[in-house]
C-alpha cells in the first residue's frame, strides 16, 4: 500500500490565530480610545471629526487585517506617506506601544499572538517616527 505523503505543518495565520476579524477589530476600537485620551498623543486626533475617525478606525481595522494575513484589501494609504508631517517622536512611539501593550493585555491576547503583533508594529516603525 501506498503510504500517503505527510502534508507539511500549516502554521496559522496571525489572523486566525488573534480570532479573525471581529477580534482584530475590537482591539483597534479599544486601542484608538485610549490614543485619543492619552495627554500627549491626544494632539494627533484634537478637533477631527467624528465621522473622520470612524473612518481612520477602519482603515486602521482592514490594514491590520490585510497586514496579519486576512482576507482583506487595505485601500488606505502607506505609513509613509499617511503619517509624513505629523512629527511623531520615539517618545510618542512609546507611549503608543504602553496603550497597545494595555489593549491587549485588556483582550487577553496570548503571548506568543501579542509577540508577534508587537514585532508587525515595531517593522512599520521606520515609516512613522519621524522626530
Ligand atoms: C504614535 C503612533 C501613531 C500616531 C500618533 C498615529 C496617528 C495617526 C493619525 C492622526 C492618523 C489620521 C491621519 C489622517 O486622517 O490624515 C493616522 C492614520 C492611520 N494610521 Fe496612524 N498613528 C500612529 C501609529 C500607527 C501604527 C503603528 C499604525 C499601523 C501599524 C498606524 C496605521 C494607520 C492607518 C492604517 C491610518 C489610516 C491611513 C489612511 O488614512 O489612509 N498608525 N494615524
Amino acid at each position: 500500500m501506498v503510504k500517503p505523503q505527510a502534508l507539511p505543518p500549516q502554521r496559522a495565520s496571525l489572523y486566525e490565530r488573534l480570532g479573525g476579524y471581529d477580534a482584530i477589530a475590537a482591539t483597534a476600537r479599544n486601542l484608538l480610545p485610549r490614543l485619543q485620551a492619552d495627554p500627549q498623543l491626544g494632539r494627533f486626533w484634537a478637533h477631527r471629526g467624528t465621522d473622520g475617525i470612524l473612518r481612520e478606525q477602519q482603515l486602521l481595522i482592514d490594514f491590520l487585517c490585510q497586514s496579519a494575513g486576512g482576507p482583506l484589501y487595505y485601500r488606505g494609504r502607506d505609513m509613509v506617506t499617511t503619517h509624513r508631517g505629523m512629527r511623531i517622536t520615539a517618545a510618542d512611539w512609546n507611549i503608543f506601544l504602553g496603550h497597545l501593550g494595555d489593549t491587549l493585555n485588556d483582550l487577553q491576547v496570548r503571548a506568543a499572538e501579542q509577540q508577534d503583533v508587537l514585532q508587525f508594529i515595531e517593522s512599520t516603525r521606520g515609516d512613522i517616527v519621524e522626530a
